[in-house]
């Protein structure tokens, strides 16, 4: 299905080797690219029991919590990592809410430099109190967030994390975020009331102590920095337990700063159920899944006989920043993810028929994203020098700034780029000049994906992030309804987006 691969050998660092031995190094590269493997693998052993953050649920239509953003360690193998933390864990708390609770957080900032707080995916107001991405959390300071959900919310995994622009990408990827499962309006959707429901956050933190994973060089942030772990809920490769028979329901999130994860369970389609912003109409069987970061899936498995089936990310080339080969010190590609590298194990235990699937999820015309009464022009850009300066300038390899830019301009918070009257509808014509993929994220307004010119076919759902592949088009439909005010839009790269991919947009 995916009509790219990575062909070049994964830059390989001995702290993967290492991880990867005790993951079972045999597994490692046994997936050719493109290539099937449809096998029980005996090669696969189950790590950690799977285990998922603590659930915070709303009761009467209310659910107040503290986060408090700190340094730490945390659990990591037999000892233990460097991490920011919510609540001294990562991922954060999951917070349970529905459509028309109010969320009310406070962030207590005990780090030594300033945050903030953004619910990724949730169509709410992003002014005053609310998620409002222009407010900063001092040190010793701490602020009270108030969401008000609409009572028609969809259904689906939205996340928080910090961005405070130009800290975004090292306060995530040291750790700092967690899940907003919206459940359904009605109890749940009468065919999956009986399916195991799990959260799968994935992330790819760098693994040592705070000066180790803190170091991350100018070359790093251009290419967009990638840890060298790729954990399930900050556990290395853990074994999710089902029964054959049963009916299997992930919600996967990719928290990761900048890795991609190209997601294949072996002997096992995905039926993909939900995207970013909601559930499709029916089950979409895949063979595998782009996850690019930000972006959410909820699948379905159905388990019918005994074995460890590992749940792969197959190796993904997203591009780099390509300057020509020489300045990038002969332009190494990046290759995100290692081909075949086992993230968790899916452990079935006996025999059964598969359990039915869903036909119908929720009703086509809640797909459907209207007309647009505009196009909109966004270009996404790398270059040298250039730009408007603004806030962004990356460090280049050899002397140079690179600049990040969207529609020629770098952020700048005071100043305003897209105007759109309330209500409007509107076609992004999203176009990435660079060699590079840029993840496009839009906040409080969830967009359908209408065409694109490359990449893997989009799975027809509601999203708020989508992966524009270097050098071509991706056009969204954005119907800028029911919400006003001002907020970002940006790469969801977060060295891109802390070196100025990010633009304001003002609906009113
Ligand atoms: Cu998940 Cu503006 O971000
Ligand atoms: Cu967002
Ligand atoms: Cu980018």
């Amino acid at each position: 299905m995916a009509d790219r691969c990575s062909v070049r050998a994964p830059a390989w660092t001995r702290r993967q080797v290492l991880l990867a031995g005790a993951a079972g190094a045999a597994v490692l590269g046994l997936s050719a690219c493109g290539g099937s493997t449809d096998t029980t693998s005996t090669a696969a052993k189950p790590g950690a029991p799977f285990a998922q953050p603590t659930v915070l649920t709303s009761t009467n239509g209310r659910l107040e919590v503290t986060l408090k953003a700190e340094v730490g360690t945390v659990p990591y193998g037999d000892g233990t990592r460097f991490a920011y933390t919510y609540n001294g864990t990562s991922p954060g708390p999951t917070l349970r809410v529905r459509p028309g609770d109010t969320l009310i957080i406070t962030l207590e900032n005990h780090l030594d430099e300033p945050t903030n707080l953004h619910t990724h995916g949730l169509h709410v107001s992003p002014e005053g109190d609310s998620d409002n991405v222009f407010v900063q959390v001092d040190p010793g300071q701490s602020h009270t967030y108030t969401y008000v959900l609409p009572g028609d919310h969809r259904s689906s995994l939205c996340w928080y994390h910090p961005h405070h622009h130009g800290m975004v990408a090292p306060q995530l990827g040291g750790g700092l975020f967690g899940g907003i499962i919206i459940e359904d309006a009605i109890d749940q959707l009468p065919d999956l009331a009986g399916s195991t429901e799990r959260l799968l956050v994935l992330a790819d933190p760098k693994v040592g102590d705070s000066s180790s994973v803190l170091d991350v060089s100018g070359m790093q942030k251009m290419q967009g920095r990638e840890g060298d772990a790729a954990l399930v809920n900050g556990l290395d490769a853990p074994a999710i337990r089902a029964a054959a028979g049963s009916l299997e329901r992930w919600r996967v999130l990719n928290a990761s700063p900048s890795r991609y994860y190209r997601l294949a369970l072996d002997g096992h389609r995905l039926q993909v159920i939900g995207t970013d912003g909601g559930r499709l109409a029916a089950p979409d069987p895949v063979d595998e899944l782009l996850l690019a970061p930000g972006e959410r899936t909820e699948v379905l498995v159905t388990p019918t006989k005994p074995g460890v089936f590992p749940l792969r990310t197959r190796g993904y080339d997203r591009g780099s920043p390509g300057m020509g080969g020489g300045m990038m010190g002969g332009g190494g590609g990046s290759t995100s993810s290692i081909d075949g590298q086992v993230l968790a194990t899916m452990v079935v235990t006996g025999s059964a028929s598969a359990a039915a699937l869903p036909s119908s999820l929720v009703p086509e015309a809640d797909l459907d994203a209207g007309v647009a009464g505009s196009e909109r022009p966004i270009e996404l850009a790398m270059g040298m020098g250039g730009g408007t300066g603004g806030m962004g300038g990356g460090m280049g390899g050899g002397g140079g700034m690179m600049s990040f830019s969207i529609n020629g301009e770098s952020f700048d918070a005071n100043r305003t780029n897209i105007e759109v009257r309330a209500g409007d509808s509107e076609d992004w014509v999203i176009t990435n000049t660079s060699s590079m993929d840029h993840p496009f994220h839009l906040h409080a307004w969830p967009f359908r994906v209408i065409e694109r010119t490359s990449g893997p076919p989009d799975v027809p759902g509601w999203k708020d992030t989508v992966n524009v592949p270097a050098n071509s088009t991706v056009t969204v439909r954005v119907p800028l309804t029911d919400i006003t005010g001002r907020t970002v839009y940006h790469c969801h790269i977060l060295d891109h987006e802390d070196q100025g991919m990010m633009g304001v947009i003002q609906v009113q």
